[in-house]
């Protein structure tokens, strides 16, 4: 008999945030290594060759093919099972993160020593605080001289409003790294360099403060410059407390380096008690109970053509209550209609492996025939339905024009299944008579990614036509005439799918200046729940 509650209460399921090259992959293959997931660094992905796999579209099958392989990755520590979600790579800042994050319950926060907060950095720690999420922060590559620790925790405070608590410090840096400092057992955890260049754990030894080992290690330049520090922060009275942590009030913050596992063991060891069991998430009938022994969970993503010879696609679900076995019935909340669970999938490296039962907080992949769309809820509930995911608008806009016009109902085919998958939206010109469709996206690589689909799956062979608009924001108010928008070429309108006004702008002081004439009246908005009227 399976103890539900113990099972939701030991799972922890988190991403890792951080600009492009701040260490993502190192770290999320130490924390598979210290989880004892895998026994080598270095097995669960080339990183050289998913870099380059930008560039042209077979690469990016590729690259796709291995960051599905590892969209989510489990391993256990100190009777705990972790879910690491992997959030996309690239450097467009796409709603793929965005929706994977509404999976995740914490987030690390990952920051280079020597280049502190960057743009990406910043675009996610909003989304996180938006959704509410709680940060933990890892500063990484002590093992290269970077900027002063302090330095870097005052910019995270001043740039992103969130308090930084160390739980431990760095001694020395670069070359004379010599471990880091548990605040709250006062000793130092001192690290071997070893010939394995990280791929096995590092060596640590427990140095007591003061000890002889501990002198032998620190120079007493170090150890004054270390008890000034600890004596700043315990006189400046901020101390760690679980509950600010977890209403995103501060960020508990490790130092480390990821390469050389430097750092790694002590933050996961801490992360298991930092780490929320599965949150309560909004639905339309209050915030859900997660240690429910109903079953329920929705779609937070959808991965088209895993396998490109059968049109196949796998709905990611985020469990959130109760248990999942294969084989169970559920409703498809949406369309009301009743839903049999036997294809369910895992993911590990390049494995997949049949999943026969998930808790509240694991994620599942589940086979479908393009039954489900991003945020449908699924479950053992008759109604309850959980907060839809919301579309951002997009900042590059195509028209698709088609050479053969016989083949529009495959390209309109084509576009409306990928576009309920999520890689772009697709809109229409609400002057009736322009039928051209028009997809927009947040980067260039979705939009290629596109043409090259409709192309090898549907047969089409469309045009893109780049429109020159910049921005976008959907219009509500009452009484809308579109009249008191338009100016060819600086303001159109689109509608989506579900009909609404999306206003596209030239650039954006074309947008401030229609959104102080207007503002009174209309809501201008960058983001939508779906279903959202007037
Ligand atoms: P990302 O996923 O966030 O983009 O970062 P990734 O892990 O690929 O790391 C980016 C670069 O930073 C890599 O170097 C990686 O080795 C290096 N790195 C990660 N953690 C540390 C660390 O703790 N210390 C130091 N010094 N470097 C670190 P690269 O040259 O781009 O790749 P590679 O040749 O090392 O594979």
């Amino acid at each position: 008999m399976v103890d539900l509650l113990n099972e939701i209460q030991r799972r922890r399921t988190f991403a890792i945030i951080s600009h492009p090259d701040a260490g993502k992959t190192t770290l999320t293959e130490k924390l598979l290594l210290y989880g004892g997931a895998i026994h080598t660094a270095g097995a669960v992905k080339s990183k050289k060759a998913s870099k380059s796999a930008t560039s042209d579209w077979m690469a990016i099958e590729k690259e796709r093919g291995i960051s599905v392989a590892s969209s989510v990755m489990q391993f256990e520590h100190e009777g705990c099972r972790f879910n690491l979600l992997d959030t996309p790579g690239h450097n467009d800042f796409s709603e793929d993160t965005y929706r994977t994050l509404t999976a995740a319950d914490c987030a690390v926060m990952l920051i280079d020593i020597a280049k502190g907060v960057e743009p990406q950095t910043i675009k996610l720690f909003e989304v996180c605080k938006f959704r509410g999420i709680p940060i933990v922060t890892f500063v990484n590559k002590l093992d290269r001289d970077g900027r002063e620790p302090l330095d870097v925790l005052d910019e995270i405070e001043k740039v992103l409003g969130i308090p930084c608590i160390p739980m431990n410090w760095p001694v020395g840096m670069g070359r004379s790294f010599r471990g880091v400092y548990d605040r709250e057992q006062k000793h130092l955890i001192a690290f071997e360099k070893k010939a394995t260049q990280g791929a096995k754990e590092a060596d640590t030894h427990i140095l007591e403060l003061g000890s002889d080992a501990f002198r032998e290690r620190v120079t007493p330049e170090e150890e004054e410059e270390l008890l000034e520090m600890m004596m700043l922060y315990d006189d400046a009275g901020d101390d760690f407390s679980m509950d600010d942590f977890l209403q995103g009030k501060i960020s508990p913050t490790f130092f480390g380096s990821a390469m050389n596992n430097f750092g790694v063991g002590p933050f996961l060891d801490r992360f298991v008690s930092l780490c929320p069991s599965p949150r309560g998430r909004a639905t339309n009938e209050g915030v859900n109970d997660p240690l429910s022994d109903k079953f329920s969970g929705f779609v937070f993503k959808i991965q088209a053509n895993m396998d490109p010879k059968h049109r196949d696609r796998i709905a990611f679900i985020r469990c959130c209550s109760g248990r999942f076995e294969r084989g169970m019935k559920v409703n498809h909340i949406r369309t009301g209609k009743k839903m049999s669970l036997d294809r369910s999938v895992n993911f590990f490296a390049a494995e997949r492996i049949q999943v026969e039962e998930a808790f509240s907080g694991d994620i599942l992949g589940l086979w479908d025939s393009g039954n489900l769309r991003i945020g449908d809820t699924l479950g053992e509930h008759k109604k309850l339905a959980y907060e839809g995911i919301p579309q951002f608008s997009p900042e590059i806009f195509v028209k698709v024009r088609l050479n053969d016009p016989l083949k529009r109902k495959q390209l309109m085919k084509g576009l409306e299944q990928i576009s309920d998958e999520g890689a772009v939206q697709l809109f229409h010109h609400v002057d009736k008579s322009r039928i051209d469709p028009i997809m927009g996206a947040v980067g260039w690589l979705q939009i290629e990614v596109v043409k090259h689909r409709l192309q090898a799956e549907y047969n089409v062979d469309a045009q893109l036509d780049r429109l020159p608009f910049a921005e976008a924001r959907w219009v509500f108010g009452d009484d809308f005439d579109i009249k008191k928008f338009l100016r060819p070429g600086s303001v159109e309108c689109l509608l989506d799918i579900e009909d609404r006004p999306l206003l596209l702008f030239e650039n954006k002081w074309t947008r401030h200046r229609v959104e102080r004439e207007h503002g009174e009246d209309y809501d201008f908005v960058a983001a939508v729940q779906p279903g959202r009227k007037h």
